[in-house]
């Protein structure tokens, strides 16, 4: 029977390990299980690409890295079992009120999630616009299951709860740990899907984890939790926003079936800096002209989609999603448009998150 990775080191583990720091003088640190890869289970070792997600329970994942008591005091929540792809905007908002009412507590230092990666920089980013915490939060998952060779999940783990327990990662943000790197959840995006080197940031990593000690080189200057002005205890339900993905010869008709499913809010993921074939603009303003707001991102990884580029912006009454990518877009106006419908206040919100 195939051993997973986190029982093997549990076996191991457990008589190596030393403690290096009483319990007291030691962070709390609390581990929010939802699924994914790092939680995985494939029939063979050699499987890191055919597995089931979201097998292996919290309370395993912690036993197995007996290392983690070395470094803070761990103990965990299942809160979901579940592929990251599964993730709803209802799932968003359960998690983001547990880790705040978590972060609440006077004998909880730090918050980790494990999250499959699929839609992990959703969630992160979902994170830090909505929890009023300086205390650290840190997301993190693994691109091989558990039982196959060179598991990357038992290092990110490690890494998020060094980083989790840590003064010098407070009032950073939602951070994700990953490939010996620390990055703000707001810029991170998954950009390989086969690659323990998944994900990476347009800006760069905020700073690097090794070893157990954080080096950090940057800081992130868009608001973000504390500085908030949105708050996940007064959010009970996100707008509905919808994502079109243009491409040459995209038709109206996708547009027009998201306005007529009740979006609020349309991203175009658009080409180049958020362009668009002409035969789509009558359309466009159209659907603005009904009240649904038009926001211009872009299918291009990086880069920024400026404002008035391409497109007349001010004359169309359209919003552009700066640096965002279209399902970060998304995320941020599902949470700004619970608060107002002005299309200025919204891409005041673009410029500023
Ligand atoms: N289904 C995917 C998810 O949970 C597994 C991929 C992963 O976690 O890397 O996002």
């Amino acid at each position: 029977m195939l051993i997973s990775m986190w029982k093997k080191l549990a076996l191991v583990g457990l008589t190596a390990t030393a403690l290096v720091a009483t319990a007291a003088e030691k962070p709390n640190v609390v581990i929010v299980a939802t699924g994914g890869t790092i939680a995985g289970a494939g029939a063979s070792t050699a499987n890191s690409a055919v597995y089931q997600s979201a097998k292996v329970k919290v309370d395993q994942l912690i036993v197995a890295v007996p290392e983690l008591t070395n470094v803070a005091n761990v103990r965990g929540e299942q809160i979901f079992a579940i592929g990251s792809e599964s993730f709803t905007n209802d799932r968003l908002l359960e998690l983001g009120k547990r880790i705040s009412a978590l972060s609440k507590q006077a004998d909880v230092d730090g918050i980790v999630i494990t999250h499959g990666t699929d839609t992990l920089e959703e969630t992160a980013y979902f994170l830090n616009l909505t929890v009023h915490t300086d205390k650290p939060i840190v997301v993190v998952g693994s691109m091989r299951p558990s039982t196959a060779m060179s598991a990357d999940g038992v290092l990110n783990l490690y890494d998020a709860v060094v980083v989790a327990g840590s003064p010098d990662a407070k009032g950073k943000g939602v951070l994700v740990t990953m490939n010996d790197q620390i990055d703000s959840g707001r810029d991170i995006t998954k950009a390989v899907n086969i690659k323990t080197s998944a994900f990476s940031s347009q800006w760069g990593p905020l700073g690097m984890v090794v070893e157990g000690k954080n080096y950090w080189f940057r800081a992130p200057v868009k608001r973000h939790t504390t500085q908030s002005e949105f708050d996940i205890d007064k959010i009970n339900q996100l707008a509905p926003v919808e994502i079109v993905y243009a491409y040459g010869n995209v038709p109206p008709t996708l547009y027009e079936a998201a306005a007529a499913g009740g979006a609020k809010a349309i991203i175009h993921a658009g080409v180049g800096n958020g362009g668009m074939g002409k035969w789509l603009v009558p359309t466009l303003q159209n659907i603005r002209q009904q009240g649904v707001q038009i926001i211009r991102a872009a299918r291009v990884p990086n880069g920024i989609v400026i404002r008035n580029a391409d497109q007349p912006d001010d004359k169309y009454d359209w919003v552009v999603a700066h640096d965002l990518n279209p399902q970060k877009a998304r995320i941020l106006a599902s949470i700004a448009l619970t608060q107002t419908n002005s299309s200025q206040e919204l891409q005041r919100i673009f410029w500023e998150y």
